[in-house]
């Protein structure tokens, strides 16, 4: 555990490196499985789901921010949610949402011609936090800035508190007033404060918006019953919270990788100016822009915004493959770890975005590649957030490329997301 506290990501990579099945971890009297091989995750994460929820402790602190959302909800309440959402990202909304998309990343590249030295991450914060405020409860980032930056400012510190609370051995109760306690509940009532007027508002109404808070409130159950508002609430706040930073994240970790490689920049160039011949891309276009998705994937893999997915748990005596695994063991899938595998991905930190090229699709074991976990808990957002970024990398590099500012020192640190400690310096060059 020292060297797991220490440097986490360091550890992963020992640990992937060493033991390329699974490897346990004892802290104090827990046992912590950490999976590698495909089939193991597979097992726990797709065919036998239900036996491993997500650990009890992390749940409860994850619904101390997010109530009884997606993310920190379970078993069949879970279940009936999904299928409620399922149609949330529909064909149709997201054409919508991808105007909104390139609209916004217009009002970023006016900024670039007034200031060509950046902070990326900075940037990529501000630009996706308008844009799920925008797709998701219509909040125009030209009126309601100073809310939406509000909104995401309290969900940033509460993210922080949960995970320091997440590791402390004895949980102090909302009600003790600690001065992290006072700030968690402030920051939900603003929260609170900000969304649940929009939402009573649109119940009365009920005006399609083109967002994603009608779509919930349209949602029906199997009985023909809509979600009750503060379920509302408590979705529109998981969907803020978990499709904000991770975009951002992997937005930023993208930039870092192409300025520290022209070459694949050159090509993204090339591939963008002939697909779009100088015009701002559409929906429709991403699929003539193979090598742009290529790129993602590849930044994905190396810097996987959830590099650790939730840790499941074991509720009772079992085997997974041929181990036999003791009641109250937590298991860890780690993204960060299994896309460094020697065996799927040569040479692994080689930035390299030929892996994903269409030809080769099937040489990379699906379970070997998890950017958006697997199974029932997959990932909701992972289409929009990957139309998302495309365009924004689209858009940007079509009118400059970039480079890294010289002398800075780029460390990841891994909180609940993975984003370098201080922020990312680039200076921008028009490109005609
Ligand atoms: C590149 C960006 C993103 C990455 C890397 C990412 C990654 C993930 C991963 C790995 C999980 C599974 C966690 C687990 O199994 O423990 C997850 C779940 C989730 N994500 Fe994303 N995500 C991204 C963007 C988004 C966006 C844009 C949204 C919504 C607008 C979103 C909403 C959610 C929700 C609600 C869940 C919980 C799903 C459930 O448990 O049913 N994510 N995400």
């Amino acid at each position: 555990m020292p060297e797991f506290k220490k440097d986490v990501l360091a550890a992963m990579r020992r640990y992937v490196a060493e033991y390329p099945d699974l490897v346990e971890l004892r802290m104090g009297p827990k046992r912590l499985l950490m999976l590698h091989h495909p089939d193991l995750v597979r097992e726990v994460l797709v065919k036998r789901a239900a036996e491993f929820p997500k650990a009890a402790p992390f749940r409860a602190t994850l619904g101390k921010a997010l109530g009884n959302g997606l993310v920190p909800s379970d078993g069949k309440f879970h279940a009936g949610q999904r299928k409620m959402m399922q149609s949330l990202f529909h064909h149709k909304r997201m054409e919508a949402y991808s105007r909104v998309m390139v609209d916004y990343t217009l009002d970023l590249l006016k900024e670039w011609w007034r200031n060509p030295n950046r902070d990326i991450h900075e940037d990529m914060m501000r630009l996706t936090m308008f844009i799920v405020s925008k797709t998701l409860f219509n909040a125009d980032r030209r009126t309601m800035a100073k809310d939406a930056q509000r909104a995401a400012d309290a969900i940033s510190s509460n993210q922080t508190w949960m995970e320091k609370e997440f590791w402390l051995g004895f949980k102090i109760p909302l009600w003790v007033p600690t001065q992290g306690n006072r700030a968690f509940k402030k920051n939900n009532q603003i929260l609170e404060d900000i969304l649940m007027p929009i939402i009573e508002e649109r119940m009365r109404t009920s005006i399609d918006h083109n967002d994603l808070l009608t779509t919930l409130l349209e949602a029906r159950d199997e009985n023909g019953r809509p979600m009750p508002k503060q379920q509302v609430f408590d979705e529109v706040n998981n969907l803020f919270s978990a499709g904000h930073e991770t975009t951002a994240n992997t937005l930023t970790w993208t930039f870092y990788l192409l300025g520290k490689h022209p070459e694949i920049q050159e090509l993204l160039m090339a591939e963008i100016d002939q697909a779009l011949d100088g015009r701002s891309p559409k929906l429709a276009d991403l699929e003539r822009l193979p090598y742009c998705e290529m790129v993602l994937k590849e930044s994905l893999r190396l810097y996987p915004a959830v590099w650790s997915l939730a840790y499941r748990e074991v509720r009772r005596d079992t085997t997974i493959g041929d181990y036999q695994v003791k009641k109250g063991t937590w298991m860890v899938v780690s993204p960060y770890s299994l896309h460094r595998q020697e065996a799927y991905y040569p040479d692994p930190e080689q930035f390299n975005p030929e892996r994903f090229h269409p030809s080769k699709a099937g040489s990379i074991p699906r379970y070997a590649n998890l950017p958006f976990g697997a199974g029932p808990r997959v990932c909701i957002g992972a289409q929009f957030a990957m139309i998302e970024a495309q365009l924004i990398l689209i858009q940007l590099f079509q009118h400059f490329k970039i480079e890294l500012e010289p002398n800075q020192v780029i460390k990841p640190k891994a909180l609940i997301t993975i984003a370098p400690e201080n922020g990312l310096k680039i200076k921008v060059t028009p490109r005609r």
